[in-house]
């Protein structure tokens, strides 16, 4: 096939590359447009050099060609428009859409290319070896890659701006900084805004900066790393977190950086933990493993069962917070109550509008006599943070009063109480509600759910959803944050991002 002269350039510079400058670099409209018109004119993927901002004309007016040229283009541009529709195999436009994203400045060219190939080679479509094409989907690949990590590693932190200070029940404004390696920042816009659409935010890059301001989207210039905010209480939080969840006996290095690689821990607040906390690891499990099982010490006397006579009267409720624990710890209406260390009831303002309710209390709560202090009530707090709730604020109480666990070694495992056992302490989480009085409630799991709602309520067909009980207070239900924390650590964030905007829901509703 002979090159054949474009009317407009070869013909008066037959040695020159016709330069075609996209508008940024992921123009994929810019890039179908001159691909198709380049197509019709049958130019040679040889002879079209392409351009965008991060792939700028060199030389432009170094040579009185590459200037005339140059001047050519828009004449292009604008004929582009009327180029006619190629017929291509739907898997090569999901292949650009993705590949074009990749910072290798030569993807436009591989991509026209392979449409040129494709219009000339029949057989390339069914070969799938061919080296053009893997080099496409290897990009493409790279860039789902980036995006991924992009959705598990942005950090927000919260900022109280001008917007904040004039309308605090709007929230604050939440900002991330993050370094992608490639032109993702636009396609992934849309993730960010379904995950966090009930908060305003900010993610800042160094190419682009996205906004969401609870509505619409916007995108602006490039930032630098000293335009996010620096580190915050949440992040402490986080840190805490993140310490209590590190097993030393199941720390695997070569995985965890596959999963967490290096480049992105200059980003990650709890990446300053890894060094130390891996440096311990050894000699940590090593005492972990001969430490002597023990069970843990009850505070309490032994209790002799009740006879049933002694049985809560339902006609005279608790009337405050002391009586409850008081009446709690000697409740033996189910098994629990025998081998944990005291009761956990409910904590917070007796005021308080909004109430949460967990399943029952962890280890550390049982320990300490306290609702969510454990690493699910870290990850609690953090989301409180996070949408600007203050836990001091609200009321944090479980479904079920005591510690359910297996004994295994010298852990003891949390056990999730059985319908029974939760059906028995349903009248103290009653007792508490009918204490605080709170307009909104929200169930952190299948077991508050229930407990609240009068029957099975499946939580992830009805995560997000507000549902009103029969004395019309509502309840948001959701997912426990401990289902959050036994995932694995890759879909772990986006886990947490889904399950923010189910409590994003709260900054919303009035609570009276
Ligand atoms: N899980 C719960 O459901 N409640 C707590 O208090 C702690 C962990």
């Amino acid at each position: 096939m002979g090159v054949m002269n474009d009317p407009l350039t070869n013909d008066l510079f037959p040695q020159a590359l016709l330069p075609v400058t996209l508008q940024g670099p992921a123009d994929l409209e810019g890039f179908r447009r001159a691909a198709r018109a380049l197509l019709a004119r049958q130019m040679l993927p040889e002879q079209v050099s392409w351009h965008s901002s991060d792939t700028p004309v060199q030389d432009l007016f170094a040579s009185p060609i590459a200037g005339a040229v140059a001047a050519t283009t828009a004449i292009h541009n604008a004929a582009f428009a009327y180029a006619p529709p190629v017929g291509v195999p739907p898997e090569f436009v999901t292949l650009c859409e993705t590949a074009i994203l990749h910072s290798d400045p030569n993807r436009f060219g591989l991509l026209y290319r392979i449409l040129w190939r494709l219009a000339h080679e029949p057989g390339l479509r069914h070969d799938p070896l061919d080296a053009d094409m893997v080099m496409a989907q290897q990009m493409a690949q790279a860039v789902r890659r980036d995006m991924h990590k992009m959705k598990a590693f942005v950090r927000f932190r919260t900022v109280q701006d001008e917007t904040f200070r004039s309308n605090p029940g709007g929230g604050p404004l939440h900002v991330a900084w993050f370094e992608p390696e490639h032109h993702i920042a636009e396609a992934i816009a849309p993730f960010f805004a379904r995950r966090f659409t009930q908060m305003r935010w900010a993610v800042l890059t160094p190419e682009r900066s996205i906004q969401w301001d609870g509505a619409q989207l916007s995108f602006g210039p490039g930032a630098r790393k000293s335009d996010a905010p620096p580190p915050d209480a949440g992040e402490k939080l986080w840190l805490t977190y993140y310490e209590n969840i590190f097993n030393p006996a199941r720390l695997k290095v070569k995985m965890m950086q596959k999963e967490m690689p290096r480049k992105y821990w200059h980003n990650l607040p709890e990446a300053v933990l890894i060094a130390p906390l891996a440096a311990g690891a050894h000699e940590r499990s090593a005492r972990m493993v001969d430490e002597v099982p023990i069970g843990p010490t009850r505070r309490l006397p032994d209790i002799t069962v009740l006879p049933v006579t002694m049985a809560p009267d339902e006609d005279s409720p608790v009337s405050s917070l002391e009586q409850l624990r008081e009446a709690t710890n000697h409740c033996l209406e189910c098994p629990i109550g025998a081998c944990a260390t005291q009761s956990v009831c409910g904590e917070g303002p007796l005021q308080a509008k909004l109430m949460f309710v967990g399943e029952q209390p962890g280890d550390q709560e049982d320990l300490q006599g306290r609702p969510f202090v454990g690493p699910a009530g870290q990850l609690l707090d953090r989301a409180l943070d996070e949408l600007g709730i203050q836990r001091g604020q609200v009321f944090v109480s479980n479904a079920v009063k005591h510690f359910k666990y297996e004994l295994r070694g010298q852990r003891r495992i949390h056990k999730t109480p059985s319908q029974r056992e939760a059906a028995a302490c349903q009248h103290w989480l009653d007792d508490e509600i009918a204490l605080v009085q709170p307009g909104l409630l929200v169930a952190l799991g299948a077991t508050a759910a229930r407990s609240l709602l009068g029957r099975a309520v499946p939580v992830m067909a009805n995560r997000g959803r507000i549902f009103e009980r029969d004395d019309g207070r509502k309840v948001l239900v959701t997912l426990h944050p401990s289902a959050l924390l036994r995932m694995p650590a890759e879909g772990r964030e986006a886990a947490y991002a889904d399950w923010l905007a189910d409590l994003s829901v709260l900054t919303q509703q009035p609570q009276d």
